[in-house]
């Protein structure tokens, strides 16, 4: 038996990329898909049908099953249409994937206001809206008895995680995004819902205008290289499956790897029991920036340059 088989899936920004590989790799697996994809340009601009049909056209052509969806993922009725046409041509809602993205790179001291606002609406607005949706479609299913395993993955950045100039607004999102699903995933266990989040790294237009030098070639049909957008959907099909355990967590996928965070920990402290004078602080806390405080990129120098570089 496929592994997702009967499965019914939302993935946005599904047209291209990252996103067409989860769809097209899901309906492999046996599962309905909703391909999502308003079609604009890396900055967001624009928006064209044909990116979502031709995934569409490609799935059924495989003998899957798949509809396509040309909503903005950040428009609040267009979020709930989404999550309407999967119950409504599927019959239910298993699986949302939040993978549609935007860049709008600048550095801090030029970025202007509609730079900040359009990533993190698509990005943070546009988890938020369609996660809202189907989270108020699985509780009124749950509390009419329906419970099935359902998923949402979410989709963050090492560019947040781990921190990349010229991409504060972006950054900001994607870490968001990170925190948005261990919440997510703690408000809606109770409706059988598992929220997980994954980093991906792959060669995509949009990697290609973080770091010019990261674009590669396209892979021959089959070719295996580290950097094929292909490597990231097996892992979010898994997070997918109605057996899988995981949740609340936040991966890094590149290549081969898989990669475990661990959340914001805790590596030093200071303590007093009363208020601390700031002369006193003077004295205690400046050591605090001696502490080694290495984000640990396991691809540090080999893609971006290391945070910031
Ligand atoms: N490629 C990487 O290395 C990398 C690294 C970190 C994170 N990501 C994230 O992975 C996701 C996929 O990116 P990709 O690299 O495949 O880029 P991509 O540009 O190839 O695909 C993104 C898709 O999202 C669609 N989209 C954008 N805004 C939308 C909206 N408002 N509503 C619906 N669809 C919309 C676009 O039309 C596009 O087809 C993004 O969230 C991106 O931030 C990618």
């Amino acid at each position: 038996m496929k592994t997702l088989e009967g499965r019914v899936a939302i993935i946005t920004g599904a047209g291209r990329g990252i996103g067409r590989e989860h769809a097209l790799l899901f309906a492999r697996e046996g599962a309905k898909v909703v391909v999502n994809d308003l079609g604009g340009d890396a900055r967001g601009e624009g928006a064209d049908k044909t990116p979502a049909q031709q995934v569409v056209e490609e799935i059924k052509a495989a003998g899957g099953e798949a509809v396509a969806n040309y909503d903005d993922v950040a428009d609040w009725e267009g979020a709930q249409r989404l999550v309407n046409q999967a119950v409504e041509t599927f019959g239910d809602l298993h699986i949302l994937v939040n993978n549609a993205g935007i860049l709008r790179d600048r550095m801090l001291v030029n970025m202007s206001p509609e730079e900040w606002d359009a990533v993190i609406r698509v990005h943070l607005r546009g988890h938020f809206c369609t996660t809202r949706w189907a989270a108020s479609y699985w509780r009124d299913q749950s509390k009419e008895g329906r419970e099935v395993p359902r998923a949402v993955v979410n989709t963050s950045s090492t560019s947040g995680l781990f921190g990349n100039r010229g991409q504060t607004n972006y950054g900001a999102a994607k870490t968001g995004i990170a925190t948005f699903s261990i919440i997510a995933d703690a408000e809606l266990a109770r409706y059988g819902v598992r929220v997980n989040c994954i980093a991906p790294a792959a060669a995509t237009r949009l990697i290609g205008t973080v770091s010019p030098g990261a674009e590669m070639p396209e892979p021959a049909p089959g070719e295996w290289t580290p950097m094929h957008p292909g490597n990231i959907s097996p892992f979010v099909a898994y997070l997918c499956t109605e057996s899988c355990p995981i949740h609340g967590r936040v991966f890094f996928v590149h290549g081969g790897s898989i990669y475990l965070f661990k959340p914001f920990s805790i590596v030093d402290e200071i303590k007093k029991e009363g208020f601390w004078s700031v002369e006193e602080l003077q004295k205690e806390a400046a050591r605090f920036a001696d502490v080694e405080f290495d984000l640990g990129h396991p691809l540090a120098g080999m893609l971006w340059g290391g945070p910031g570089g």
